[in-house]
């Protein structure tokens, strides 16, 4: 018994089913080589917290999974299917990924239902009564139910990002991917959307999510992977990766984030340490 369960506690997540395989991932734009060879595996229902400075690759990254860019070179698979496989029916594995953006893309002249509805009923095809049955029921779980009938522009920034992420849900998505979904929001409105997301969490959604928000990785991830110059740096734990991280990059970039005052005044202190730059 007791051997059993430290298994358990060792790997709990390792030995479900990959829902995400990225392998040797390559992204170019011209001379720029922004994603340098990325292998990444997610299982079925794991949280992934991707974090990393400005133009370290976090949203090229997100962007090759749904081929909403399309990779240099390398391989991307999403439950089972090879996404990059140039015969791939790209419609169809869009339709299994869910993602969410910084700005939530709410078309203003729709209302909060319309918004849920339209892209069932393009995409899925659904008829009328099925694209409003699952609009009501994702809207519950967001908790904005009595906006149903509201417009985008009466919304608070929280509720308008509850509902880009009910509208995600509706389409019955495999996984969910989040690329700063509480960057653009005011502080008071943070808490609500990250709570709906830590309830996707805990219903077993495969997700990741390239976030600053370091309590929700620490609290919500199964794994912490930080990126720095188009690889990846560290994948661990949240405890391991951002309570002791391995490696001097990791850690530069963490203490800038934690406490960026005081990260500044060391960096001037080094700066005119060695010279420093004009
Ligand atoms: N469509 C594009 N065309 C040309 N260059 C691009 C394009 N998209 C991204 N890049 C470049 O790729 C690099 C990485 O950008 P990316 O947006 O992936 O970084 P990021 O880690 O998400 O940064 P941030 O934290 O600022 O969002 C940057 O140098 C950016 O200028
Ligand atoms: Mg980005």
């Amino acid at each position: 018994m007791e051997s059993e369960k430290s298994v358990e506690a060792v790997e709990p997540v390792g030995t479900r089913r990959p829902e995400i395989r990225i392998r040797d991932l390559h992204k170019s734009f011209g001379d720029n080589q922004v994603l340098r060879g990325i292998d990444l595996d997610i299982a079925q229902g794991e949280v992934v917290c991707v974090i990393g400075p400005s133009g370290s690759g976090k949203s090229t990254l997100l962007r090759c999974v749904n081929l909403l860019e399309e990779p240099t070179r390398g391989q991307v698979f999403v439950g089972g299917t090879e996404v990059t496989d140039p015969d791939v029916d790209i419609d169809a594995v869009r339709r299994r990924i869910g993602m969410v953006f910084q700005q939530f893309n709410l078309f203003p002249h729709l209302t909060v239902t319309e918004n849920l509805t339209l892209p069932q009923r393009r995409v899925l095809k659904r008829d009328k009564a099925r694209a409003a049955k699952a609009a009501a029921e994702n809207l519950e779980r967001v908790g904005l139910s009595e906006k149903a009938g509201a417009y985008p522009s009466s919304l608070s920034g929280g509720q308008q990002q509850r509902v880009a992420i009910a509208r995600a849900l509706a389409m019955g998505p495999r996984v969910m991917l989040f690329d700063e979904p509480t960057s653009a929001l005011d502080p008071e409105l943070v808490g609500d959307v990250l709570a709906v997301m830590r309830m996707l969490a805990d219903e077993g959604m495969t997700m990741m999510v390239v976030t600053h928000e370091m309590a929700f990785a620490r609290e919500v991830a199964d794994r912490v992977v930080f990126m720095d110059g188009g690889v990846i740096v560290e994948d661990g734990t949240p405890e391991r990766v951002i309570g002791d991280p391995a490696h001097e990059r990791t850690r530069h970039f963490l203490s800038r984030l934690l406490d960026p005052a005081r990260a500044q005044v060391e960096e001037e202190r080094n700066q005119g340490l060695t010279g420093g730059s004009p």
